[in-house]
């Protein structure tokens, strides 16, 4: 089946004032494994143009709060909320922490980041797969002991292998390909569940 951008999950969105279906990825995820509460400071990397932004900011309320990136402008104005507009490869995450005094670790980071498609299978997976091991890093950084972390990926011969390193450093990893995700998508999502960060 081909990509249907006015399908019944881009509808729901409109009608829920969220910014892009990709919103009903995040709910069925955080349904399913429970990544994100109340109070929680969540780091939500590729998040433009801002659905799991607005879900997490709702969700974690006023206590909690939410640093977004993104290559593109986050649409996403919440008092709890940092919208950061650049490259993941290029920005100092620990310089944004200090200056928006974001003065704990992470309870999760989420990263939703996708390559632009070229057409050729081989360079959106290992596009994809570079994504993941950046949004990685950051996590193993900036994610507190026992911490979640989300991440997708495009199916292709580094998920598995990603997936199996991933499962050294949390207590449960699982894989997800959610309902709303079209039919013609490669995506998959990675959900690691209790970070076991090193000395801590
Ligand atoms: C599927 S969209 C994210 C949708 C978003 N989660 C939402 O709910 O609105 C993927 C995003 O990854 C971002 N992205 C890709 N490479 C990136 C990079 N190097 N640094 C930051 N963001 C990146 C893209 O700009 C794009 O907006």
């Amino acid at each position: 089946m081909s990509y249907k951008p006015n399908d019944h999950y881009a509808r729901k969105a409109k009608d829920e004032n969220f910014l892009a279906r990709s919103v009903y990825k995040l709910e069925e995820i955080d349904q399913r494994f429970k990544i994100i509460f109340s109070d929680n400071y969540i780091l939500d990397l590729g998040a433009s143009p801002g659905s799991w932004t607005q879900y997490s900011s709702r969700k974690v309320g006023a206590n909690g709060r939410v640093l977004s990136i993104d290559l593109k402008a986050i649409n996403v104005n919440y008092h709890n909320t940092v919208c950061v507009q650049g490259d993941i490869n290029d920005l100092k995450v620990e310089d944004l922490i200090t200056k928006y005094k974001i003065d704990r670790p992470f309870d999760a980071v989420i990263s939703d980041m996708a390559p632009n498609t070229t057409g050729s299978k081989f360079v959106d997976q290992c596009r994809s797969y570079d994504l993941c091991v950046v949004a990685f890093d950051n996590a193993q950084r900036f994610l507190k002991p026992t911490g979640n972390f989300i991440c997708k990926i495009f199916e292709g011969e580094d998920a598995m292998p990603f997936r199996d390193e991933l499962k050294k450093h949390f207590k449960e990893v699982h894989i997800l390909r959610p309902k709303s995700t079209q039919s013609s998508s490669k995506e998959i999502f990675l959900i690691a569940k209790g970070f076991l960060k090193p000395n801590s």
